[in-house]
C-alpha cells in the first residue's frame, strides 16, 4: 500500500512539475498554447498544394492537430516542434491513440532544420516571429512556402494576405515564399 502511495506521489509531482514548466514557458518565452480552429486548418490546407512527399513543418505545433489533418487528407507525414512539455506529451499520446505517424519533437523550434521544409505553418506570438524571419531567410530553400496565422513575419517579403473573415470565423493568414 505504501509503495502505491509513493508511486502516486511521484507521478503527481512529475505532473505538477511539467504543468509548472509548461506554464512558465507560456509566460516567459514561448507564448501560450492556443489551438488553431478546425475551420482555420481547412483554410490553411486550401491555400497550398501538397503531395505525399511534401515536407510540412508546424513550428510550435501545440497538440499536433494541423499535422494530423494534413496526414488524413493528403497522407503527408509532417513534422512538429513543441517546447511546452505537457502540450508535447498530449500531442504524442493523442497522435498514438489515433494511429497517426506525424513526427512531433519536444524541442525549441529555433533548432529545426528548415532547409528540408516545403511548407511551414506558424501560429506564434509576434516576438517569436520577429526572431524567426532571419532564420527563415538563412535556412529555407528557394520556393519554401510559409503561412503565418494572425501575425506577420517582419523580416520576409509578403506574397499574399488573406484578411480576417469574422462572418466565417476565420483568422487572417500571411503567406510568404522564399
Ligand atoms: C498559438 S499555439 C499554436 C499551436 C498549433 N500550431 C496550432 O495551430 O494549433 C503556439 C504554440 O507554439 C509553442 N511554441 C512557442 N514558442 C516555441 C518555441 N520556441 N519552440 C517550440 N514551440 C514553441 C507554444 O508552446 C504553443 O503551444
Amino acid at each position: 500500500m505504501d509503495i502505491l502511495i509513493n508511486i502516486a506521489v511521484v507521478l503527481l509531482s512529475i505532473f505538477i512539475l511539467l504543468l509548472g514548466i509548461t506554464f512558465l514557458m507560456g509566460v516567459l518565452s514561448a507564448g501560450p498554447f492556443i489551438p488553431t480552429t478546425g475551420r482555420a486548418i481547412e483554410k490553411f490546407a486550401s491555400l497550398i498544394t501538397l503531395n505525399k512527399k511534401s515536407r510540412v513543418f508546424d513550428l510550435g505545433c501545440g497538440d499536433g492537430r494541423l499535422l494530423r489533418y494534413i496526414e488524413r487528407k493528403y497522407g503527408v507525414i509532417g513534422e512538429g516542434y513543441e517546447i511546452a512539455p505537457l502540450v508535447y506529451l498530449w500531442a504524442k499520446i493523442y497522435s498514438k491513440l489515433v494511429g497517426s505517424k506525424v513526427k512531433i519533437y519536444c524541442r525549441d523550434l529555433f533548432k529545426a532544420d528548415l532547409s528540408k521544409a516545403d511548407v511551414i505553418f506558424l501560429y506564434l506570438v509576434p516576438f517569436v516571429l520577429k526572431k524567426l524571419g532571419k532564420k527563415m531567410n538563412a535556412e529555407c530553400r528557394k520556393g519554401t512556402i510559409i503561412i503565418s496565422e494572425g501575425f506577420t513575419l517582419p523580416n520576409l517579403k509578403l506574397k499574399k494576405h488573406i484578411p480576417l473573415n469574422k462572418k466565417k470565423g476565420l483568422p487572417s493568414f500571411y503567406i510568404y515564399e522564399i
